[in-house]
């Protein structure tokens, strides 16, 4: 029986506690229901600093949890990469790049989406240690160039420093761009959300790092909205952490 933690204890004496530059995570669980960006925000929180500077990427047209959560972490939201320094605040402990769309010609605003992206993961290759964020997953590994380089860093460069951190809201993809599996294999922990789809459940279990699936499936399925099952790789460990607030607002 895993056990099981609130949030702030989960984040910062178990998680904080143990998390080294340069290990990736993965969050899993289906849109809105599951608060895949509200926890990796509480997750940056806790262990980003200007020593190990977090980026998030953005991809959404719009999303009020990446904003008020970019505001209240103190991360600096940019359109563009390299971001513009302020004399303020010269060594942010994190940027949420949020590149600008259009909307009116899709070509245009995914190549615009890629270039940023590309220029911002190339940045974080450079300049270890660090953790990039790439929530949606999906539709990053849509694009061709981010796609290879988000291998390139899932599957090489956490030794040198960088973590790459993914949320996903289905741990099989979907057909057109399916979620290989080193981003499944590569993460030092993973958190999964309830999901009461079969299938995904079923990917689930990819991802059992020494746990029986069907042990996963049970406690997946036991979870509270917003809680997750947390597992460590290396354990391997698990525990659940109770993170419903009925008081949250963002
Ligand atoms: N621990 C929590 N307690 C209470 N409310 C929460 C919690 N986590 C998230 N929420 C709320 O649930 C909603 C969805 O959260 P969030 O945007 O983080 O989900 P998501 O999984 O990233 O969704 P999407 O897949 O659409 O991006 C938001 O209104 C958020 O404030
Ligand atoms: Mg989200």
């Amino acid at each position: 029986m895993p056990e099981h933690y609130d949030l702030d204890r989960f984040r910062h004496n178990i998680f904080a506690a143990n998390y080294r530059a340069g290990q990736h995570v993965f969050f899993m669980g289906r849109t809105q229901f599951a608060g895949k960006t509200t926890m990796a925000f509480a997750l940056l929180d806790a262990v980003t600093a200007p020593e190990l500077p977090g980026t998030v990427f953005c991809m959404k047209t719009q999303d009020r949890v990446v904003s008020a959560l970019t505001r209240r972490l103190d991360y600096i939201e940019t359109p563009t990469w390299p971001p513009q320094r302020k004399i303020s605040n010269w060594h942010p402990r994190g940027h949420t790049l949020w590149p600008r769309q259009g909307l009116k010609n899709p070509e245009a605003d995914e190549a615009h989406l890629e270039r940023e992206f590309d220029k911002a993961l190339l940045w974080h290759q450079k300049h270890t240690p660090g953790i990039v964020f790439a929530d949606e997953l999906q539709g990053l590994v849509a694009l061709k160039k981010i796609r290879a380089r988000l291998r390139a860093v899932v599957t090489r460069a956490g030794g040198a420093g960088l973590g790459l951190w993914y949320a996903n809201q289905k741990a099989t993809g979907i057909r057109e761009a399916t979620i290989d599996g080193y981003f499944k294999n590569s993460p030092t922990w993973t958190l999964m959300a309830k999901d009461p789809d079969e299938r995904n459940l079923g990917a689930y279990s990819d991802i059992s790092a020494g746990i029986p699936a069907k042990s996963i499936h049970e406690q997946v399925l036991k979870l509270d909205r917003n809680s997750w099952l947390a597992i460590h790789r290396d354990g391997p460990y698990w525990c659940v952490v109770d993170a419903f607030d009925p008081a949250w607002k963002v």
